[in-house]
């Protein structure tokens, strides 16, 4: 079968259908479990399409996991050919398991094109103001759904229960968590006197980190991840009103890999004095990534390091779990705290699913 020729269906389908961008780590995993939810006779739509970098390929009779197999294998290049003729079909089910800027640009103008959009990927609510608030319109105006459990906390349910809360009326005035599962173990490993650098060279052996770890200690997916939280519960926050403290060094944000890598030793100083001001006062170091309204009003959002009295609700936690405190009108002493694993292809995937099977149900 060609790869590169086959371009996704124009017509308006009887039946919704699925197509999965993206054949890595999450989109498998959720070929898979669409396979087996099939095997088990739950009600899903059929997978119509399947697109990598290589190309797009239909699904027809073949088993989803063979034409998947096939995009893995292929060695073609056509990353943007096959988005450029895109048209899903109304009420067809775009699943983004890619990490790509070119498809998040295209969210709006699917949702618009009345298809149904279920995303892993952050790039679409969880960076510029203008994208998001444009994803926004197209969802409103058209009615279609938009699935984005799988961004934050890999389906745990934060982004739900913030807008639920919010749109009962409860006033959020705080959020405050564990959001990235490479931090969490890094943080909750770290123990002050073997270097930190052994820590992220362990988590990178673990697959724990972004290929380039330099992707999770700048910080910069946990800004993602709090706009999109932000924005959940009713805040417009655009992506400099995040303050992020990035934990590379200087000097080694712009050098390539191996070189970084080579150098990565050079981080461990400023962790070391962080951790030893920590346990001076008998408090613990996390990577927090918060949101929250002081009492002059001022909204302020932040990502980085904080050192919290072990009583704080975010300071126990263990492993890559995420932990997310959350403050309302109603949860004002005690928060509500919401743990569990918030990464790993299986968990992201089933948020996939649900997204899916929740904008079947709806529509
Ligand atoms: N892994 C996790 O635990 C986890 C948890 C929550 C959320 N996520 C999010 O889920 C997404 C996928 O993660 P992953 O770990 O599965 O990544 P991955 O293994 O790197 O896979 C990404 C896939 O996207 C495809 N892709 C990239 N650009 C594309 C384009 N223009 N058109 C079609 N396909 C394209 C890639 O194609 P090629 O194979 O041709 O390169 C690849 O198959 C990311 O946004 C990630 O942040 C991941």
């Amino acid at each position: 079968m060609s790869v590169a020729c086959l371009r996704p269906a124009l017509e308006i389908h009887a039946a919704p259908r699925i197509t999965v961008l993206g054949t890595g780590t999450v989109g498998r995993a959720f070929v898979a479990r669409h396979v087996a939810l099939k095997s088990r006779g739950v009600s899903v739509p059929e997978i119509a399409g399947i697109a990598n970098t290589r190309g797009f390929c239909r699904v027809d009779r073949d088993c989803p996991n063979t034409v998947l197999n096939q995009l893995r294998e292929s060695t073609a290049r056509s990353e943007a050919s096959w988005i450029s003729s895109a048209e899903f079909g109304r009420g067809d089910i775009v699943v983004d398991a890619s990490a790509s800027d070119l498809i998040a640009q295209q969210h709006a103008g699917w949702l618009r094109g009345g298809a149904h959009v279920v995303t892993a990927c952050k790039l679409g609510t969880g960076t510029s103001r203008v994208r998001w608030q444009d994803i926004r319109d197209a969802q409103t105006h058209t009615g279609t759904g938009y699935g984005d459990s799988a961004t934050v906390g890999a389906g745990l349910p934060l982004i739900r229960t913030l807008r639920e809360l919010s749109e009962g009326g409860d006033r959020i005035t705080a959020v405050a968590g564990v959001l990235s599962g490479s931090l969490a173990y890094l943080m909750n490993n770290f123990d002050g006197m073997r270097p930190f650098s052994s820590f992220v060279r362990a988590a990178h052996q673990a697959g724990y980190t972004e290929p380039d770890p330099r992707e999770d200690l700048s910080g910069e997916d946990v800004r993602r991840k709090v706009l999109i939280l932000a924005r959940a519960a009713g805040l417009a926050l655009d992506v400099e009103d995040v303050q992020v403290e990035s934990l590379v060094p200087a000097g080694l944000q712009d050098v390539s890999l191996e070189t970084f890598n080579r150098r990565l030793p050079e981080i461990d100083p400023q962790m070391r004095a962080r951790f030893a001001r920590a346990h001076k006062k008998s408090e613990v170091l996390k990577h927090m990534g918060r949101f929250e309204f002081l009492t002059d009003g001022t909204l302020i959002a932040r990502v980085g390091l904080v050192s919290l009295p072990a009583s704080h609700a975010i300071a126990s936690g263990a492993g890559t779990d995420n932990r997310v405190a959350i403050w309302t009108d109603r949860y004002c002493d005690n928060p509500l705290v919401i743990q569990g694993p918030g990464a790993g292809a299986e968990v992201t995937a089933g948020a996939l699913m649900d997204d899916v099977l929740r904008i079947q149900r709806a529509h």
